[in-house]
C-alpha cells in the first residue's frame, strides 16, 4: 500500500483514539440512521461492541505497514461476520458512516487527501472481509 496512505490514516487515527468512545457512538448512530434495519444484527451491549470495532480498526491501521501480517487476522474477521448475518452490500453503509464519523471527529483536519486514504484503506479491508465471507458461505 502507498506509504503516503499509510501515513495519513495512521496519523488521523491517532487523533480519534483519544476519543473511541465518543467516536464508536457516533458511528453507531450514523449507521442506525442510515439503515435502520441493521440493528437487530446487534446483539451485545453497544458500548463493548463499540470498543471492540475500534479496536480492530486501530489494530487494522497499524497493521497496515505489514499487510501479509494482517491479512488473515481480515480473513478471518470478515469470515465471523458471515456469521453476524451481515451482507456485502452492508460494507457500504457501514463505510459511509465510517467516512462521516472520521469528518465529524476530525474537522478541519479531515482534508480529502485524508478522506481519499481511508476511503483506499476501507475499501481494501471490506473487499479482503468480503472475499472471506463468500469462501465461508459457499464453504459451509
Ligand atoms: C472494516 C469493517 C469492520 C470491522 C473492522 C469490524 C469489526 C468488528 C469486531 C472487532 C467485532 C467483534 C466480534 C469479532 O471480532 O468477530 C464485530 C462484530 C460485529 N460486526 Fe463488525 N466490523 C466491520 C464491518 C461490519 C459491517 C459492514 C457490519 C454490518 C452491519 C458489521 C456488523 C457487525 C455485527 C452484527 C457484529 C456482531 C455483534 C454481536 O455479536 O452482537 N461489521 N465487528
Amino acid at each position: 500500500m502507498d506509504p503516503k496512505v499509510i501515513e495519513l490514516v495512521q496519523g488521523s487515527w491517532r487523533s480519534v483514539e483519544p476519543i473511541a468512545p465518543q467516536a464508536a457512538a457516533l458511528f453507531y448512530g450514523k449507521l442506525f440512521e442510515a439503515d435502520p434495519a441493521l440493528k437487530s444484527l446487534f446483539k451485545g451491549d453497544m458500548a463493548q461492541q463499540g470498543a471492540k470495532l475500534m479496536q480492530m480498526i486501530g489494530a487494522a491501521v497499524r497493521g497496515l505497514n505489514d499487510v501479509p501480517a494482517l491479512l488473515p487476522v481480515l480473513q478471518a474477521l470478515g469470515a465471523r461476520h458471515q456469521g453476524y448475518g451481515v451482507k456485502p452490500q452492508d460494507y457500504e453503509v457501514v463505510g459511509a458512516a465510517l467516512l462521516d464519523t472520521l469528518a465529524q471527529g476530525l474537522g478541519e483536519a479531515f482534508t480529502t487527501e485524508v478522506r481519499d486514504a481511508w476511503t483506499t484503506v476501507y475499501q481494501t479491508m471490506a473487499s479482503v472481509m468480503t472475499q472471506a465471507a463468500e469462501q465461508a458461505r459457499a464453504a459451509a
